[in-house]
């Protein structure tokens, strides 16, 4: 495993923690609450089961096989599996393949990889020749848009579909920080068109994530800072020279990160926006 795939774990793990739920998205808050309205971790956890319900509203009707690109923990695959689909799960965490296994009780296979290889000889993975439907849920900022659209042509035959749903750049010139990791929304739309395939469907959930990142940043706030300020201070008090040494190496970049963290809602709405899309084979 490289060293980006094994910091993306580590920081789903975090993520996981902090929520105390399966869950890796950021969920579907519905209603939307009020500027003034205090958010909490339980509305949050209501709203990554809403986003599940939500986003397999969008699967077709004349489907039968899909593959769960990027399918974490298993809560998508659970809920196809409850549709009567046949799923396979795909991503490169033995960690999510454990969970995966044993919350899908041996009715879903899962394949510890990337797409990238996955696609390279999807035969040598799975038996199954094409797929009805390939899901990404959240997993498309690990991919280059060719990845996603080619390596979907190869895997679905005409007709079938690629479901996609997570935060895109809708500013190409947005390019340092931290979403600059997601596709550009116009790239993919080339890249998706270039493969044959044709948008049938498009849902901006853009303002039902955004409070995921505005009670993100309150805890930051409330606990992130202050616990990061309580260790600084004791490191200062208790070992002086160790202090010293990590502000000179870390102040300014810390800084530079918890600046850009408190600002993440503001960053969200300005360059990108959170859309599903349901591709057709054409
Ligand atoms: C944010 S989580 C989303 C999980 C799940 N789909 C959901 O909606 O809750 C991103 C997922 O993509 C997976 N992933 C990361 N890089 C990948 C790659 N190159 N190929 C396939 N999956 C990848 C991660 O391991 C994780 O399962």
């Amino acid at each position: 495993m490289n060293n980006v795939t094994r910091y993306q774990n580590a920081a789903l793990q975090y993520y996981r923690d902090l929520t105390g739920s399966s869950y890796l998205h950021y969920g579907y808050w519905d209603p939307i609450p009020a500027p003034s309205d205090e958010l909490t971790v339980s509305q949050l956890r209501v709203a990554q089961e809403k986003y599940a319900t939500h986003l397999l509203s969008f699967l077709p009707t004349d489907i039968h096989t899909v593959l769960d690109v990027g399918c974490g923990n298993g809560d998508n695959a659970i809920a196809m599996l409850e549709k009567g689909l046949k799923v396979e799960g795909l991503a490169p965490d033995p960690l999510q393949e454990a969970d995966f296994l044993e919350r899908t009780h041996g009715k879903a296979i899962f394949h510890v990889d990337t797409f990238q290889e996955f696609v390279k000889d999807p035969q040598k993975y799975s038996p199954q020749l094409t797929y009805d439907l390939v899901l990404f849920s959240e997993s498309s900022q690990y991919m280059s848009p060719e990845m996603i659209a080619e390596g979907s042509a190869t895997v679905v035959k005409s007709g079938s579909y690629v479901l996609l749903a997570d935060m895109l750049r809708k500013d190409p010139e947005y390019r340092e920080g931290m979403f600059s990791n997601c596709l550009v929304n116009s790239d993919l739309h080339k890249e998706m068109e270039k493969a044959g395939f044709k948008l049938i469907k498009t849902d901006d959930i853009s303002a039902h994530i955004a409070p995921t990142l505005d009670i993100c940043v309150q805890s930051f706030q409330t606990f992130g800072v202050s616990t990061m300020k309580y260790i600084a201070n004791l490191i200062a008090i208790a070992v002086p020279p160790i202090y010293k040494v990590l502000r000179y190496f870390l102040g300014k970049q810390t800084k530079k990160l918890i600046t850009e963290g408190l600002q993440a809602s503001n960053l969200f709405h300005k360059h990108l926006c959170y859309e599903i899309q349901l591709w057709q084979k054409i």
